[in-house]
């Protein structure tokens, strides 16, 4: 949970709120695993799916771009990064 609080400070509080749902540069992280759905892609908020967001970010050129992260965070670091996400 601490390393994925470090993580989530180092990689990902620059484009979202870890305590507000509201958009920053993306969309708030806080309450995402109570949802039903992820506010901007709608899919089913499931780990499968937010694991796949975070490692495919987003490429669109039409859309805010999100690095993809696939081969920055190691599996260890995802766990943690993904267990913290489950705290918000
Ligand atoms: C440079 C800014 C930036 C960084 C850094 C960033 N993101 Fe994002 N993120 C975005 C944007 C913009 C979107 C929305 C993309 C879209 O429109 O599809 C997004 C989308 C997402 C989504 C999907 C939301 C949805 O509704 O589908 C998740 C989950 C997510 N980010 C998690 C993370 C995590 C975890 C990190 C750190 C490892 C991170 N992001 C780092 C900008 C960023």
């Amino acid at each position: 949970m601490i390393a994925g609080r470090k993580l989530y400070k180092a990689h990902c509080a620059l484009c979202h709120f870890a305590d507000a749902a509201i958009l920053k540069v993306g969309p708030g992280m806080k309450g995402l695993f109570k949802q039903q759905k992820l506010a901007l892609s709608g899919l089913t908020v499931s780990e499968e799916n937010v694991r796949k967001r975070i490692e495919e970010g987003n490429p669109d050129p039409q859309k805010p771009l999100m690095p993809a992260y696939r081969d920055i965070l190691t599996a260890k670091e995802m766990d943690d990064l993904i267990a913290y996400l489950k705290t918000l």
